[in-house]
């Protein structure tokens, strides 16, 4: 498996930045600003790009202020990927990093690489992990470079999600796993995201979910192994009603004129409700993973 070096550099946005924008080039190896007439942009622009651009900063801080609110759903994947202290693993699509910052706090090692589609969005997260804009269909790393390989919350936003899985598969290392989590079709999430997020935001929300079988198909065109697949009702944990209010306006990015009122009513329709661990919101998602052939 090839090495994988890092360098640490100066501290600080700057330093972080200058490593964060490293523009896919295959063969050319520069790292440099991507100007918006870039002709490269073209190859990592996705159909969400400008929301994501947009609002990346607000998703970041919504997971920064209630770090275990969606806890169970960061363990589920993290279970997938069989990390152990010396993994080296990338996160696709990775965001503000957020999965990397609950395998910290899990004991286990941050993802050494994390990639999205959106700049802005990279640039968000708390945690500092070498990064580079990457549409999730076409990564610009060699095969088998990675022990583990995650792509979670995103799925539903690829354009061809079985080309995303199989170049997921693709950079993942012999005996490694790759795994894939995200809303499952049909579920009161799913209906969340297309009904109340489409209409409280200004872009949008058209989502494609899938059933947990298309999801092991889409893991499998790659050619892969000891397949791992489960649908399961996640619950997101917010401390206080008045916490999931104030979790959902940011992580979401709802237009102003949204009410406290209208959150509360769609998240009752949710089925949320006060818990034993706080104030729970039903999330069912689906997870897959699987070894590349
Ligand atoms: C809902 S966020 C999830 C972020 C992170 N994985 C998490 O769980 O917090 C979806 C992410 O997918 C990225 N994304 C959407 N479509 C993409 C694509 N085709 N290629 C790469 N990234 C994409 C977005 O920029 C965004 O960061």
């Amino acid at each position: 498996m090839p090495r994988i070096s890092t360098h640490s550099g100066a501290s600080g946005r700057r330093a972080a930045s200058s490593r964060f924008i490293s523009r896919f080039s295959p063969g050319r190896g520069s790292a440099y600003p991507l100007r918006a007439d870039d002709p490269a942009r073209e190859i990592i622009l996705f159909e969400y790009q400008s929301l994501f651009d947009q609002r990346g900063g607000q998703y970041s801080r919504a997971n920064r202020l209630y770090p275990e609110a969606r806890a169970e759903e960061a363990s589920a994947i993290l279970s997938h990927l069989a990390l152990s202290s010396g993994s080296v693993w990338l996160d696709v699509s990775a965001g503000g990093g957020y999965l990397s910052e609950r395998a910290r706090a899990q004991g286990l090692p941050p993802a050494r690489f994390a990639c999205d589609g959106s700049l802005p969005f990279l640039l968000s997260g708390g945690t500092f992990v070498r990064g580079c804009v990457a549409a999730a269909g076409l990564l610009p790393f060699p095969t088998r470079l990675f022990g583990a390989v995650s792509c979670l919350a995103a799925l539903h936003h690829a354009e061809d999600p079985g080309a995303a899985c199989r170049e997921l598969l693709r950079v993942t290392g012999d005996g490694g796993r790759a795994a894939i989590g995200d809303v499952a079709g049909g579920s009161e999430a799913s209906r969340f995201l297309n009904g109340f997020v489409d209409r409280q935001t200004e872009s949008g929300h058209h989502g494609r979910f899938y059933s947990l079988e298309d999801f092991e198909g889409f893991l499998s065109t790659g050619g892969a192994r000891d397949r791992r697949a489960e649908r399961l009702r996640i619950q997101w944990i917010l401390p206080s009603r008045r916490d999931a209010v104030v979790f959902f306006r940011d992580l979401f990015g709802f237009v102003p004129e949204t009410t406290d009122l209208e959150i509360e009513l769609a998240l009752a329709e949710l089925g949320a409700a006060e818990g034993p661990a706080g104030f729970q919101i039903p999330w069912t998602m689906q997870f897959v993973s699987a070894s590349p052939d």
